[in-house]
């Protein structure tokens, strides 16, 4: 089961992600995840993707590709993965196709978060992540229960340094150009659910997890 979560900054990807794997025993591979704990432990590849994130621009196709195509090797990824922040492109999202398809799968449900970019820029100015385990928290939707601590796993939560108003318009921006006609390639394949991404995160979890048991049932 091999499923995609999309939407813009700020549409909740994260957010639902944590859920769905929750519900269904497929791994998270979520890109800028990656590229971030790259970064915090120094490697070549976290000083090579800095750059591109902290400007809101992509990361060189090529490079994300080999970084996805390695971790869907790994053992965990047998039944399936949940991708979040990838494909990103369309060159990214053939490369996608052509690398599952070359293993007799395919992608069978692209999630797609509809969301407004006025409601984005005010969500990212309140969101907080931590800085050890990723979590996703919101200053006022979803606040952490000790203020700056992770209900996770206890770390310091902060502010990305991509979360700034002028960041977040240059990656809305980005997506509009490059991403979001991801949503017309894998809607003429018939597996695009869109889903509204404005109200209640638990409502919005519930229309997800719905989506997803009607593409796989079982
Ligand atoms: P990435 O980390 O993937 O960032 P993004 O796509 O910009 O998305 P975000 O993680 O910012 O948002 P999200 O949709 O996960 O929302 P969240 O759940 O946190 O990528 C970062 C960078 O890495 C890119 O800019 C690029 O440079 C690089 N990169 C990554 N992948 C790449 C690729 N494939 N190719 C090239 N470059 C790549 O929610 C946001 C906030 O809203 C939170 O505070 C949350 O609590 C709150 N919230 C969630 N749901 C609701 C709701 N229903 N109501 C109110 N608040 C809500
Ligand atoms: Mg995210």
């Amino acid at each position: 089961m091999f499923v995609i979560i999309f939407g813009p900054p700020g549409a909740g990807k994260g957010t639902q992600a944590a859920r769905i794997v929750q519900a269904h025993p497929i791994p998270q591979v979520a890109t800028g995840d990656i590229f971030r704990k790259n970064l915090r432990e120094g490697t070549a590849l976290g000083i090579e993707s800095k750059g591109y994130m902290e400007a809101g621009k992509l990361v060189p196709d090529e490079l994300v590709s080999k970084i996805v195509a390695d971790r869907l090797q790994q053992d965990d990824c047998v039944a399936g993965a949940l991708l979040d922040g990838f494909p990103r492109s369309l060159p990214q999202a053939c490369f996608l196709d052509a690398w599952l398809a070359e293993r007799g799968m395919a992608i069978g449900l692209v999630v797609h978060l509809v969301v407004p970019d006025s409601v984005i820029v005010e969500r990212m100015g309140g969101r907080r992540t931590c800085t050890n385990c990723g979590a996703t928290y919101h200053v006022s939707v979803s606040p952490t229960k000790v203020q700056g601590i992770c209900d996770r796993c206890g770390s310091q939560v902060i502010q990305r340094p991509d979360d700034n108003e002028a960041t977040v318009l240059t990656r809305l921006a980005t997506y509009h150009e490059q991403t979001s006609p991801i949503v017309e390639h894998y809607r003429a394949l018939g597996v695009v659910a869109d889903v509204e991404g404005v109200g209640s995160i638990d409502r919005i979890g519930d229309h997800v997890i719905e989506a997803i048991t009607k593409a796989f049932p079982v």
